[in-house]
């Protein structure tokens, strides 16, 4: 459609014709350039559900109305997030990518603190991969350091808000301090009733899969167990997430549409929620659209 407008015999036109010649090719070099752009971000807003864009207020009434209908819980026991697009954010700002770390660390904070508000029962984060040890050594360094600090300064307020703290993840390769800073946080929030916070650090799901086969292969082998009678129950149960209900919501920030080898068998049913908002900027009331969203869908577990 484009080919007959191509410069090269336009250009040897009588110079008269040049002005609406450069007018025309202007355009449609535009037009060319706008249709893809404006397709794809009309994709990305149908994907995220971001078309509707409801305003603060209606998603404010369509959350009480849930809510009052669950009995004043949330329609909803688990939430699981990928917290992604901080490095992004930061150089959206020049600023050295470390920078993004630090502010998803307060988009986190005030999330528990709205979750835990709202009565959430369990919310799922994803802090390291065990694939985020091949970044930069100053990055894992960094961020290693980031989440001990973390889990100094922050201690005492998830404890006095009722939060139980547990970790996901291959945690014996993690650096010893770090370790001993994470069995202080489940000790010590271990008799918490409210939000159970899990972040998954050092995990991958497929090594999380692999050692719950092994370790059922090890009970057959020992003659504790038949091989009839491995069931979907019995590797959940072999799984870090034992004993906690599957996320009913999975939502990626950054824009991805990927699992990332994040909570594979667990997301079996999950709904997916993809928002391109990036990590720091993702507030309570963009989790609130989630859920609002979450809400609108028909669960049908493969019925
Ligand atoms: C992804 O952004 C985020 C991470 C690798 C995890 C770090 C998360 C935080 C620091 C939030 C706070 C967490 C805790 C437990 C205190 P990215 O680096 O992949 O960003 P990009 O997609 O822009 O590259």
């Amino acid at each position: 459609m484009f080919k007959e407008y191509s410069p090269a015999p336009v250009l040897s036109r009588a110079s008269h014709t040049k002005p609406v010649f450069f007018e025309t090719v202007c355009s449609l070099t535009k037009l060319r350039l706008t249709v893809p752009v404006t397709m794809k971000l009309i994709l990305i807003e149908m994907n995220t559900g971001l078309a509707k864009a409801p305003s603060k207020q209606k998603v404010d009434n369509k959350l009480s109305a849930e809510r009052e209908k669950a009995g004043g819980a949330l329609p909803l026991d688990h939430v699981a997030i990928i917290m992604d697009g901080n490095r992004r954010w930061a150089a959206d700002r020049s600023q050295p990518r470390m920078m993004g770390h630090k502010a998803g660390v307060k988009t986190l904070k005030h999330l528990v603190r709205h979750v835990g508000n709202l009565q959430l029962k369990f919310l799922t984060v994803y802090a390291f991969s065990s694939e985020n040890w091949q970044r930069s050594k100053e990055e894992v360094g960094f961020l290693l350091d980031l989440f001990q600090n973390v889990l100094v300064t922050e201690l005492e307020e998830l404890a006095e808000n009722n939060v139980r703290l547990t970790f996901l993840g291959d945690l014996l390769q993690l650096p010893e301090s770090l370790q001993a800073s994470m069995r202080r946080a489940m000790e010590k929030t271990s008799a918490n009733t409210g939000l159970a916070l899990q972040v998954a650090i050092n995990y991958g799901s497929r090594l999380e899969i692999t050692e719950a086969v092994k370790k059922i292969g090890q009970e057959i082998v020992a003659g504790r167990l038949q091989v009839d009678e491995i069931t979907d129950e019995l590797i959940s149960s072999h799984l870090y997430t034992n004993g906690m209900p599957d996320p009913a919501l999975l939502i990626r920030t950054g824009g991805e549409m990927r699992l990332s080898n994040y909570l594979l068998w667990q997301a079996a049913y999950t709904e997916l929620y993809v928002t391109p908002i990036l990590w720091p900027d993702f507030t309570p009331e963009e989790f609130d659209k989630a859920i609002v969203e979450f809400c609108s869908r028909q669960r049908r577990w493969g019925t």
